[in-house]
């Protein structure tokens, strides 16, 4: 060795050269991407194959080999940042968060103690803060509300359990009961499995006709519950289902947790930002009376997968189910006013997570958010007269928010509807999914939730409809 190992630090000339090359392939993506072929799912095993790397590179590859390789990858993928993304639910990728992601990354400070980037864990906390005022938490000199932003609406609700069972239960958890329904994400039973309560202490109680918890059910449960000798500790309710968009009765719920002493979370993952809009509000009525909520500013907010929050109402509890010391640690943050984003979640080390969404906020303004959103109800309301119009289709659940479900009447609406959306899906203008639910079977869903998807993809969307049903009689 003579002292000169290669060097990873790139210079100035270098370090633009690759963010040009870089920027080249972002714009040629983007350019054409609303009305991007939104599906490409065949020949995904042979993707895989011609991409894998037996043999590690010991020395340098130009970056510009590199892209094309990234660009081959995305030759087979759900086209998630097309405006046709009427899938699951859609992530956003707003392109001012994308930038701030990059630039939390190049600029790598760290934020997971106060003291180590106060300014940049401030403007975390003003996230925090906007989010906290979205969902109705008191603001302003008497806000006790705090939160930490997570990797995904997963972990929200992993630590919201955390935080519950350890303010309910204390340490001994063998008896604690959870109680949410079969609309809720599957996250929920996950966070559950993880914090411990297992599958045995988890309750999903019968819904009503509507598909929502039913409060009167939730009561008889948690009796029978108690008379047991169990110890009911939380309920999970839904702002907007994954499945089929249904937003529980959150005020006749928050009234049963709050009599029998339960801790009141709300999974607003998908549903929690329409909170913003007038519509949205009234829709989710009871969220601010939620011990704790979470919410996916990577599918409300329009942003780029990778950001989740967690709200909690009152301060102490995420802090009390979080906190652990260390030595080597530098000194934590002292008084109230100041954080240690690693004393209230799970991680220690992450990126500026709030920087993005920050960026994003300040760039664009509330407003513009707030109209989207409003957009994207008035879009699936759209779709969803499309369908009342269409008498071989039925609505299961009409959009409370921007998500809804249908039906093919026929003989066998299960295959029907399942043959009409895979039809309907090879065309690759739109993407829809379906999903099972007990009481109708298999039914169709439409998500409206991509900040790209406009009336011209709804009206796309219905004409395939009928292109396929029509191929299909
Ligand atoms: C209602 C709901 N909760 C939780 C999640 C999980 O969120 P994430 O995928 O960000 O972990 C989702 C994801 O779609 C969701 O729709």
């Amino acid at each position: 060795m003579d002292g000169t190992a290669p060097r990873l630090d790139l210079n100035a000339a270098a370090l633009a050269a690759l963010c040009d090359e870089v920027r080249d392939l972002i714009l040629r993506h983007h350019a054409g991407l609303p009305d991007a072929f939104v599906g490409q799912s065949e020949g995904g095993a042979a993707l895989a194959e011609a991409m894998r790397e037996p043999e590690a590179a010991a020395g340098p590859t130009p970056a510009p080999e590199l892209l094309a390789v990234v660009e081959q990858a995305l030759s087979v993928t759900y086209n998630t940042a097309s405006g046709g993304y009427l899938a699951y639910v859609p992530g956003g990728g707003l392109p001012a968060a994308a930038v701030g992601d990059l630039l939390a990354s190049a600029l790598n400070r760290y934020v997971g103690v106060w003291r180590a980037a106060p300014g940049l864990v401030e403007l975390e906390q003003n996230v925090i803060r906007r989010f906290a005022e979205i969902v109705g938490y008191r603001t302003g000199a008497d806000q006790t509300a705090h939160g930490i932003l997570t990797s995904g609406g997963s972990l929200a609700n992993f630590s919201a359990v955390v935080t519950a069972r350890e303010a309910l239960l204390g340490r001994d958890i063998r008896h604690g009961v959870l109680y949410t329904s079969a609309e809720a994400h599957h996250s929920v039973q996950k966070a559950a499995q993880l914090a411990g309560i297992f599958e045995d202490r988890v309750r999903i109680v019968p819904p009503g006709a509507d598909l929502r918890l039913d409060p009167v059910a939730l009561e008889h449960v948690v009796a029978e519950d108690r008379a047991q000798g169990l110890v009911p500790f939380c309920t999970v309710a839904q702002a907007g289902s994954t499945n089929t968009g249904v937003v529980d009765d959150l005020d006749a719920l928050a009234d049963v947790c709050a009599a029998h002493r339960m801790w009141f979370h709300v999974d607003a993952a998908y549903g929690g930002f329409f909170a913003m809009t007038q519509r949205g509000r009234a829709a989710l009525r009871g969220l601010s009376r939620a011990d704790s909520v979470t919410l996916d500013p990577h599918k409300g907010l329009f942003l780029p997968y990778g950001t989740g929050c967690l709200l909690v109402k009152e301060d102490g509890p995420l802090q009390r189910a979080h906190d652990v010391a260390a030595a080597y640690m530098p000194a934590m943050a002292d008084g109230a006013e100041h954080i240690d984003f690693c004393a209230i979640s799970p991680e220690l080390s992450r990126r500026a997570r709030g920087l993005p969404v920050w960026l994003a906020l300040r760039l664009h303004g509330l407003d513009a958010f707030r109209a989207a959103l409003d957009e994207k109800m008035d879009l699936a309301r759209r779709l969803h007269h499309g369908i009342v119009a269409r008498p071989w289709l039925e609505t299961v659940t009409p959009p409370t928010l921007s998500l809804l479900s249908f039906q093919v009447k026929a003989e066998d609406p299960d295959a029907a509807t399942e043959r009409l959306l895979q039809t309907v899906n090879s065309y690759g203008r739109v993407f829809l999914t379906g999903t099972r639910i007990a009481s109708h079977g298999y039914v169709g869903r439409a998500c409206v939730l991509h900040l790209r998807t406009t009336a011209r993809h709804i009206d796309m969307c219905l004409a395939d409809l009928d292109r396929a049903h029509a191929e299909l009689a």
